[in-house]
This record gives C-alpha cells, structure tokens and sequence, in this order.
C-alpha cells in the first residue's frame, strides 16, 4: 500500500461553482461520429427520430450533457451552413478535407444539429466559419437560427420547416486559427475575430458568448495577445478600445498523446511504462489551466472573460485496419482515469474555466460511445462523466493535501497517485479520487470541515488490468460498481481506493 494521506475539505469556505459546461461535449463531421454515431437517417436498424439515433441519445441524456459543439474542429473552418439546410436532396456536397477526404453530403447540417440538441437537452455550441468563410455567412448563420421576425435568414428558416427561431448562447469564432482554421498569427486572428464577433449579432433577446479561438497547449503568448486585442492592459483591470466585448471567452486545447504525432501509441496495447507516460501527459492539465489563467487574471482580475477548454482527451493512434483519417480508437480503464484528472483540475480551476469539451463524443478519439452497426457500447470514460456528474453546478471545495502525495517520475515528469477534488450542492457533497498507481491501493483521511455528515455512498471504476475495456464482442468489462471501503470516524472520512481506480463518495449532509 502506498502511505496513507491526511486531506482537509473546507466545506465552511466559499467556493466557486462549477459550470455544468465544463462537463461539455464535442461532435464534429469526422469518421463515424456524426454519420453512423449520432445520425443513420433511414437505415432502420435501430429507433430514430428524424434520422438521429435514440439509443445514443438515451445514453448521453443520463450523462445531462450540458452542451455539444459543432460542426467542428478543423472541419467547422470549410463548413458553409447554406449547403446544410432546405431539402436534402437539393443539398450541395462537399469535400471532407481534413477527415479521410471523403464526401460529406450534407445529409446532417442546422435543423438536424439543433433536433439533436433538443433531444438531448443540451445547449448548442456552434463553431462558425472563420478560416475559408465570411463574417458576413457567420452572421446570417446567427440570423437564420435566432431571429424571429421576417427577416430574410428567419423567413428562409421558416421555407425550411422551422417556424420559431431557436436559442443559441455559445457561438465559436473558428477553430485552431494558428493551423487547420486558417494559419494566422496571434495579432491577425484576434483582429479577425473582433470582426466576426462584431458581425455575429445579438437577435431578439438571443445573447450570445462568443468564444474567440485560442492557443495550443502551452501558447500562452496567443492567450496573452487575445486578451490584449479585448483591449485588456496589465493592472488595468478593464478593458477599452474597439476590442472590448467582441469575444467574452477565449479557448485552448489540449489533448494526451503517450507518444509522438507521427507514432501516439496505441490505445489498448501498452505497457505500464507507457501507461504512466499516459497519465503525465495527462496530469499536465493542471499547470496549463493555471498558466492561462495567470495570463487572463494578469489582464483581468475581475474575471470577466471565460476560459475554454474545448477540446481535450486522449488521442491514440486509430484501431488497425480502420481509416487514419476516421480517428477511431477504443478506451480502456487509462482513459477512465485520465478523465478523472483532468476534472479534478477543471474543479480547482472553476473560478475562470467556463466550459470544456472532451474529443469527441461517439465514435471519435476518447469517445463515451463506440457504435458497432446496431450495437452500441459505454466506455470507461462514460462512467467518468456519469459518476462526476453531481459536480454540475455544485459548489467547488478546496481539498488541502496536509501529505505529500507520493509520486512516480515518467521522463521528467512526476505522475501523482493521486488525484482528488469536491463540491456540494443541495445537501448534497461529493468527493472524487483517482488512484493513478498502477499497483498500490491508498488510504486517505478525509477531515471534513464544516459538513454534518448523515450518509455515506461509495461507488468504484476500476478493472483488473489498465487495459480492460468494453466492446460489443466482450460486454462490460469496465462499469461502476458500488463501493464499501469509505467510512466516517467522527468528522473523518476514511477510503481505502484500489490500485488503478476512480471513486466517487457522495455525502448526505445535514
Ligand atoms: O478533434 C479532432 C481535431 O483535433 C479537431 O478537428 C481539431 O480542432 C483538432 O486538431
């Protein structure tokens, strides 16, 4: 066993809540994550509505996914939305460039991306073209979806079926502007971006967020020259010039690789080497959050521009014999607990992080659900999502290690076992811990400041091996169970978290 370790939960101290939208989701027209993941149209193997796939929705609708953004990623910066709408026979088709260069035949475009919204629950998060498109299709994109007078976007929406106009909040300025959505430097996309922002208007009552696109991982200068073009300057606090209120958010991603782009490893064969490589990639979450959020904080102390991370996850390489551009990849007990960290981190950080979106939902890089024909499975990480999902909107608690947290070095990195954070809500705590040790369970001592505790639930992910996962041929390898190693001795919670896991412990308070 590792040493045990003593922690301090200040549920007597205010905190920050925790967006629901960090808990958000990411579809983009790639491989098999639209068509076959979410849309079949008439194939009739499974109950649809309006071509959408029920059982998937069924699914992501016990996650309360908060948000899905659209239609991408690379893809969003050579989408032009007028080929998706009106009959689907008479839509144009397109070249899928960036994914497997197939044909895209908008078949899936507006109407079906908003009844899937609808269906789901959740809010939309619609990336807008930026790289190959105008400001002026971007702001008849926010026309037709949200104006409800008889303007030509909202009477065009009406001659396509839909009669009243829809709600958008979270409208994306392009995707990855220093690479696939466009190649410009940090000055000239946040100038573009203040003309997009400017042209995207606000429609009867519809108020939008506007997300300006941001850097790659540790990019900090792109964070830094996007927060200066809002017009922001060091100490000043407030924000003047033309910039102020074009974008209210700025974004970043940031995905796990074990390996290189070239050779990332694969996603159920590896070694546990190669897993804890895995885990410090991904326990870089932490420092990167805090260093974009020290930029903003520097510009911005009031915290009135939003951090976003939306897209993140692990990205392996593609399962054999499948297609490279189609970025599939199964999900083992690893990817369970890469999650696990990072929402850790998303916790610590809800003061200024307002949303993130893991890549991608089905069928694409760390996906919830793998479909198979008519057959669909839930991965590790799905159970990460549903475990965590009492943190939406909760109330984020500091957990003040009073140990050192043992650690592992991969490279130079140190990988800590473990990871761990909490909230409240509604008489209600939960507490999350990964135990990241590849072999070694820890006992930790959880004093609880503030909190009358009247019941205790423990429930656990783990699996016998880092490799277990879940597929149509073998069933559920990998699924929650309940969890009776946690225990209160007067105001101290005590768990026992096996090697390899991620528990969750929810509190009944007083
Ligand atoms: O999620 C897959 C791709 O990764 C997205 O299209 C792009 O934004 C990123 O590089």
């Amino acid at each position: 066993d590792l040493p045990s370790l003593r922690a301090v939960i200040n549920f007597d101290l205010p905190g920050p809540t925790i967006s629901r939208h960090v808990y958000g989701h990411f579809a983009e027209h790639l491989g098999r994550c639209i068509y076959d993941g979410f849309f079949i149209g008439d194939r009739g193997d499974v109950p649809t509505e309006g071509g959408i796939r029920l059982d998937v929705v069924e699914a992501l609708r016990a996650l309360r996914i908060p948000n899905l953004r659209w239609p991408g990623g690379c893809f969003a910066d050579e989408y032009h939305w007028h080929d998706g709408v009106g009959p689907t026979q008479n839509r144009p088709t397109m070249v899928n460039s960036n994914w497997g260069d197939v044909v895209e035949d908008n078949s899936f475009g507006t109407h079906e991306f908003m009844a899937l919204c609808e269906l789901l629950d959740a809010e939309p998060y619609i990336s807008a073209n930026v790289g190959s498109g105008t400001a002026r299709e971007a702001g008849e994109w926010i026309e037709y979806l949200t104006r409800s007078d008889d303007s030509p976007m909202a009477r065009l929406r009406r001659e396509n079926g839909r009669d009243e106009p829809w709600k958008v909040r979270f409208w994306g300025l392009g995707n990855e502007p220093w690479g696939c959505g466009g190649r410009f430097g940090p000055k000239a996309y946040a100038q573009v971006a203040r003309t997009f922002g400017t042209y995207s208007r606000d429609h009867n009552g519809n108020k939008l967020y506007r997300i300006a696109a941001g850097a790659s991982t540790d990019d900090y200068q792109w964070t830094e020259v996007l927060m200066q073009e809002l017009g922001f300057a060091i100490g000043s606090g407030e924000a003047t010039g033309p910039g102020v209120g074009a974008y209210d958010a700025i974004s970043f991603h940031y995905y796990t690789l074990p390996g290189t782009w070239a050779q990332k490893g694969s996603a159920t064969q590896f070694d546990t080497e190669e897993y804890y490589r895995t885990l410090a990639e991904a326990t870089r979450i932490e420092t990167l959050l805090a260093g974009h959020s020290a930029i903003m904080d520097a510009y911005d102390p009031g915290k009135t521009i939003g951090l976003v991370l939306d897209e993140w996850g692990t990205w392996f390489d593609v399962e054999p014999g499948t297609n490279p551009g189609f970025l599939y990849q199964q999900n083992t007990l690893r990817d369970a607990i890469v999650a696990g960290v990072h929402f850790d981190a998303f916790h610590r950080h809800a003061d200024r992080l307002t949303m993130a979106n893991i890549a991608q939902t089905v069928n694409v890089l760390q996906a919830m659900i793998l479909t198979d024909g008519a057959a669909m499975v839930l991965t590790p990480t799905y159970h990460v999502f549903e475990m965590n999902s009492g943190h939406q909107d909760a109330t984020s608690h500091s957990v003040d290690l009073l140990d050192e947290v043992p650690s592992v070095l991969s490279g130079e990195r140190a990988v800590p076992h473990i990871s761990t954070s909490a909230s409240s809500k509604d008489g209600q705590a939960l507490i999350s811990i990964t135990n990241a040790h590849a072999t070694d369970s820890a006992w930790l001592e959880f004093e609880l400041r503030g909190a009358k505790v009247a019941g205790v639930a423990g429930r656990i992910l783990t699996a016998p091996t880092l490799q277990a996962h879940n597929s149509v041929d073998v069933g559920d390898a990998v699924s929650p169970r309940p969890f009776e190693d946690v225990r209160m001795n007067g105001t101290t919670l005590l768990v026992r978290v096996p090697q390899h896991s991620f528990v969750t412990v929810q509190l009944e308070l007083d």
